[in-house]
């Protein structure tokens, strides 16, 4: 903290720590501004022309996918918002978008305000997924009996890989076959996914994904956002979609000529050029998930989670776990649901304990251990002071 306290940092899933190499990757780019000028996007060491394109190989390790079916470009709503342009093509038998309970509230206006464009309306085209009662996540078979239900005048399914809300990680090869054997188009949110959990977008045949990088990956507030395409659209020009010079062929980018030619893959969808500032944190960070590898930052994500699951279990009341009690169903968030009326009381006190982690409301606490930076000590001393909270607010 900046008055020299210490503090718990357990709010990955919100903002994620900076990286060691974020402040250098930052300052090489400075200098090449401040010594090279405009020459910066065509010479140097990390020409800015390039600086995006550059990261799509680690982007695509980072999502499972070939590197021409990803691209680092805006940020997160903008391009869920830019893909469903081509890929929610809602028509009179097939307009409705299948979405999750707690689908996070971007999304939501996002869908809705897309349904209205098209002319429909949103409370007839939306579908939420029900959840049985006293169970806060979806069951997978229950997922699969909607879809089928509604499949056939569904448009999209698009679900949040990783709830925000209550962490769960949804069984995206499922789901995706599901709504393609379905007809439907499968999009997929992974703003909580992204960094968290081994994603394989490519072999899971998902159409579309949008992410954001600033919160498992680290890149720094508002971070530049990913999208992936899948290789199957990758030379579909006759794909309805907005346009912008750097999603232009980049052998003709500079010739000025007057017709849109998109650039082949997921650079297609990108329009404008790439952020360099806000971009060098993700490329220090890449790199990072590249050295280490998203499987042993799983192994140790779980072992963490686990383990501070089972702290939490062995205090056992005034409170309950929303997330789903299955390892495989969720990342390193566990969203915590106080019991009572004194769950922001808990949160305030786990806050003047310089514990930093996000309340939701109306009753919830989440809490995520990032495995790049949080240890099993922080998750234990987190566990003592969540305990002596919950006593301290007993009712
Ligand atoms: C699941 C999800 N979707 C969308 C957003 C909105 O992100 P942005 O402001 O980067 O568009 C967030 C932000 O936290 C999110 O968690």
């Amino acid at each position: 903290m900046t008055d020299g306290s210490e503090t718990l940092y357990l709010c990955g899933n919100s903002l994620g720590l900076q990286s060691l190499d974020a402040a250098a990757a930052l300052g090489d780019v400075m200098t090449d501004w401040a010594e090279l000028g405009i020459e910066g996007y065509f010479s140097g060491d990390n020409p800015w022309a390039d600086y995006g394109t550059e990261l799509r190989a680690s982007e695509g390790r980072l999502v499972g996918a070939h590197p021409e079916e990803v691209i680092v470009m805006n940020s997160l709503t903008v391009n869920i918002n830019l893909l469903m342009v081509s890929f929610y093509r809602p028509t009179a038998d097939r307009f409705r978008i299948i979405i999750e309970d707690h689908t996070f509230p971007s999304d939501q206006y996002a869908f809705r305000e897309q349904i209205r464009y098209h002319g429909f309306d949103p409370d007839e085209a939306l579908i939420i997924l029900p959840r049985r009662d006293e169970e806060d996540w979806h069951r997978t078979e229950d997922i699969l009996r909607v879809i089928e239900e509604y499949g056939s005048s569904t448009a999209l399914v698009m679900l949040g890989g990783v709830n925000y809300y209550t962490g769960q990680l949804f069984d995206m090869p499922t789901i995706t076959k599901a709504g393609h054997d379905a007809g439907c188009i499968v999009g997929w949110d992974l703003a909580h996914a992204a960094g968290n959990v081994p994603l394989h977008l490519h072999d899971w045949d998902v159409d579309f994904a949008c992410w954001c990088h600033y919160k498992y990956v680290n890149a720094g507030p508002a971070a530049p956002g990913g999208a992936f395409v899948h290789e199957r659209f990758s030379r579909r020009p006759d794909l309805k979609r907005f346009a912008g010079w750097w999603g232009h062929n980049r052998s003709t980018r500079f010739q000025w000529v007057d017709e849109f030619d998109p650039e082949p893959g997921a650079a297609g969808w990108q329009m404008t050029n790439t952020p360099i500032l806000s971009t060098a944190p993700l490329k220090a960070s890449l790199a990072m998930f590249d050295e280490i590898g998203m499987p042993a930052i799983r192994a140790k994500s779980m072992k963490l989670t686990g383990y501070l699951r089972q702290l939490l279990e062995a205090i056992g009341t005034g409170f309950d776990i929303m997330t789903p009690p299955d390892p495989e169903q969720h990342g390193a968030q566990l969203s915590l649901r106080v019991h009572g009326t004194n769950g922001r009381a808990v949160f305030d006190i786990l806050k003047q304990n310089g514990v930093i982690c996000d309340w939701r409301n109306p009753n919830c606490i989440r809490i995520s251990p990032a495995p790049l930076y949080n240890s099993f000590e922080d998750v234990r001393r987190f566990a003592i002071i969540f305990r002596e909270a919950l006593e301290e607010t007993a009712e």
